[in-house]
């Protein structure tokens, strides 16, 4: 038997073992590789209902789970086969319908030989911290929506003041109107309103859009056609402001796994800040390219004025803008989107215009 230097230890530790194995709070059985516990302390027992001698000798599958042949899924199986200390969590639901969870460790017990004969199995009950844990989400995305609402209230507001404003000037006019001079009045104070109730809309619909948690629907698609049908959209508008855009692809297709309409967005919202940010004949560069591992590395460049590195850090936050009229959620609702498709956007440093990358994981064609 291999030495472990604790023989020296002035502690009788045969004496006491069953004693400390009983005293855990952690369900304990030892398993052969029939299935068979052939060893459990008084806590796994006790969750039966039995004493560990009522629970020795049987088959742990008919015993602890009362199936009539090994559990799916059996983690100690895997244990015998691939000799690795494995960890998994389950999750159950009583007969009041709350949840419960267990950790279950499973860890192999090698012979002189280095065969594993026996599987250890530790089952703890981790409910307590997994509800823990859930609140804990639970109050920090409640926070963040407070945080939302009110950042939302502020900037509802102002719109919201203009066309108070508005709408009593009109009323005023009318009361005074009596040529067809002030019809240029009431026209222009028309259009102030419709631009703020424009304004309006889209700040709700940019915080609908940021707040959704709806899952995604991604299918292997080529990235390269997605970039298109974004640029479809907004031809008419690049075209009215002379903006040129050029697009670099390879000659294969970029696969991966998306979900068109979400990540069209994406595409939108970067072309557009683009926009925003070049004079008339500004350029924009998108490329697509697909690296060696299956990575897809997608770039939106333009050759505007850039953005500050004291910006730099602000410009995904929700609500920040640089611009007189910006909502200042098209780069948060970016994020987000491509953070849900396993990818990753970053602002590359330049010196000239502005660059974002984005790299998204390869779809398999066979997936
Ligand atoms: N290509 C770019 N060139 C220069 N500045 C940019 C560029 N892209 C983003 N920015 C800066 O980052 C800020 C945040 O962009 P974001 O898209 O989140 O909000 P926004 O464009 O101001 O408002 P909106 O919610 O309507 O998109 C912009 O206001 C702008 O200052
Ligand atoms: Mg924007």
């Amino acid at each position: 038997m291999k030495k472990t230097g604790r023989e020296n230890s002035d502690f009788p530790v045969q004496e006491y073992f069953q004693g400390v194995i009983d005293g855990l709070t952690d369900d304990l059985k030892i398993v052969d590789r029939d299935y068979r516990v052939l060893y459990v302390n008084r806590t796994a027992a006790r969750r039966l209902f039995k004493e560990p001698e009522q629970v020795l000798g049987h088959k742990c599958y008919e015993v602890f789970n009362h199936f009539d042949r090994p559990c799916p899924y059996c983690t100690t199986q895997k244990t015998f086969e691939t000799g690795e200390t494995l960890h998994t969590e389950f999750g159950y639901t009583d007969t009041e319908g709350d949840p419960y969870f267990f950790l279950l460790t499973t860890y192999p017990l090698r012979d002189p030989r280095g065969e594993i004969p026996y599987v250890v199995e530790i089952t703890r009950d981790v409910t307590q911290e997994k509800r823990l844990e859930q609140e804990v989400i639970r109050s920090r995305t409640l926070k963040a929506i407070g945080q939302f609402a009110a950042e939302l209230a502020h900037e509802v507001r102002n719109p919201l003041n203009a066309i108070s404003f508005q709408m009593a000037l009109l009323r005023k006019i009318k009361e005074t109107c009596t040529d067809t001079a002030c019809v240029g009045q009431i026209s222009e104070a028309l259009e102030i309103v419709n631009e703020e109730i424009a304004r309006l809309t889209k700040i709700t619909e940019d915080f609908l859009t940021f707040t959704r948690q709806e899952s995604l629907r991604p299918v292997l698609a080529d990235v390269r056609e997605v970039v298109e049908t974004a640029l479809d959209l907004l031809r008419g508008d690049l075209d009215e402001r002379g903006i040129k855009v050029t697009v670099e692809t390879g000659e294969d297709p970029c696969m991966a796994r998306i979900d068109r309409d979400r990540f069209r967005q994406v595409l939108v919202n970067l072309i557009r800040n683009a926009m925003d940010a070049l004079p008339e004949g500004g350029q924009i560069r998108i490329s697509v390219i697909q690296e060696g591992d299956g990575t897809c590395v997608l770039s939106v460049s333009d050759n505007g004025p850039g953005i500050p590195k004291s910006l730099a850090r602000k410009i995904f936050d929700p609500f920040f803008s640089g611009k007189p009229k910006g909502t200042g959620l098209g780069l948060s609702i970016v994020k987000n989107i491509v953070e849900a498709h396993g990818g990753a956007i970053a602002l590359v440093p330049s010196t000239s215009g502005t660059t974002f990358r984005i790299t998204l994981p390869g779809g398999n064609k066979n997936a």
